[in-house]
């Protein structure tokens, strides 16, 4: 009778009860590096709501921050072992399930969000979505944060030249690397909540990083430069564990897969604020920005694209010709 009362009333209950057939509470552990007030941060956030919104708190997305659980040299491994069902790795953290990833961190592959979209959007993303399966993952969806940008302590970096004998913090990634390389640059790979210290300690001249990445974790504390060259992209694939979204029920995945879809059409425009806070950054600390003028930025473009033929055989031509035309 209660339960009829609750239901004439439109009380929905929390999850069924041992009258109506007990449905089990679900509670999915999502780990990520970035801070909470990230673009990642904010759309793992915003999910977690949704969830928690459209299952009538029958879903729990419990989110882990900055790193706390895992770094992203083992959020990976974590997830396939099942110790936590969902991550949302940027691409430069994939190549090591399969170099196909690489091809996302090439510089100067595309020129704006909507030339990336377009990609994700079509072949080139679902190529590089199959590559997880095989791996125990499952990729839902494409996140995305922003073009990465140069900081460093040492002089204001307008020409490649600029680039020579500095070190530079980056991403576990070979062409992140030939990149820095071709520009007479040497480079060091750590985790992305070591960068601050790294910079604070001079174990790394530079980074490279997004507008908001540089702004959340306070790079600009310990970085007196910044040029503003959107040389590369960096954006995340949302993945879960795969044997653990198959054994989901199915009411369950259509809200996981409903509140996904919201998320990241939500993400995207978050992500176009990465240009607002370019003055917040510059409002909070005391760094010197650089824009590169639109021959430095041909200059940039066409020493890196050189890069290009190198990584034919590691990422197959076929993919390479899935991203923006020379
Ligand atoms: C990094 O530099 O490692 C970051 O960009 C990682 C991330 O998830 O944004």
């Amino acid at each position: 009778y209660v339960i009829g009362f609750q239901k004439n009333f439109g009380e929905e209950l929390p999850y069924d009860d041992e009258f109506t057939g007990l449905k089990e509470r679900i509670v999915i552990k999502f780990s990520h590096v970035v801070a909470e007030n990230s673009p990642k941060g904010l759309a793992a956030a915003r999910f977690a709501q949704l969830v928690k919104e459209k299952s009538h708190d029958r879903i729990e997305i419990q989110v882990f921050p900055n790193g706390m659980r895992y770094s992203e040299s083992t959020e990976v491994a974590a997830l396939q072992r099942g110790e936590i069902q969902m991550i949302a790795p940027s691409f430069s953290n994939l190549n090591a399930i399969d170099p196909a990833w690489l091809v996302m961190d090439l510089p100067f592959a595309f020129e704006n969000q909507a030339g990336v979209d377009q990609a994700l959007n079509g072949q080139l993303g679902k190529r590089l979505s199959q590559t997880l399966e095989p791996h125990g993952m499952k990729g839902v969806a494409f996140w995305s944060n922003g073009f990465r940008q140069i900081t460093n302590n040492t002089h204001p970096i307008s020409q490649p030249a600029d680039f020579v004998g500095l070190k530079f913090r980056i991403q576990p990634s070979k062409v992140l690397e030939r990149q820095f390389e071709a520009l007479g640059a040497s480079t060091i790979s750590t985790p992305f909540n070591e960068i601050y210290h790294n910079l604070e300690t001079g174990t790394a001249d530079g980074q490279e990083n997004t507008i908001s990445n540089i702004l959340t974790k306070r790079f600009y504390q310990v970085q007196r430069y910044m040029t503003i060259s959107n040389h590369s992209y960096l954006g995340y694939a949302v993945v879960f564990n795969k044997s653990y979204w198959d054994s989901l029920p199915s009411d369950a995945k259509l809200v996981l897969q409903e509140a996904l879809e919201e998320t990241t059409r939500w993400n995207k425009r978050e992500t176009n604020e990465n240009a607002n806070r370019l003055s917040q950054l510059q409002q909070a600390g005391d760094i010197t920005i650089t824009r590169l003028s639109e021959d430095e930025r041909m200059l940039w473009r066409k020493r890196l694209r050189a890069l290009y033929p190198e990584f034919i055989p590691v990422i197959g031509s076929d993919l390479m010709n899935m991203i923006q035309g020379p």
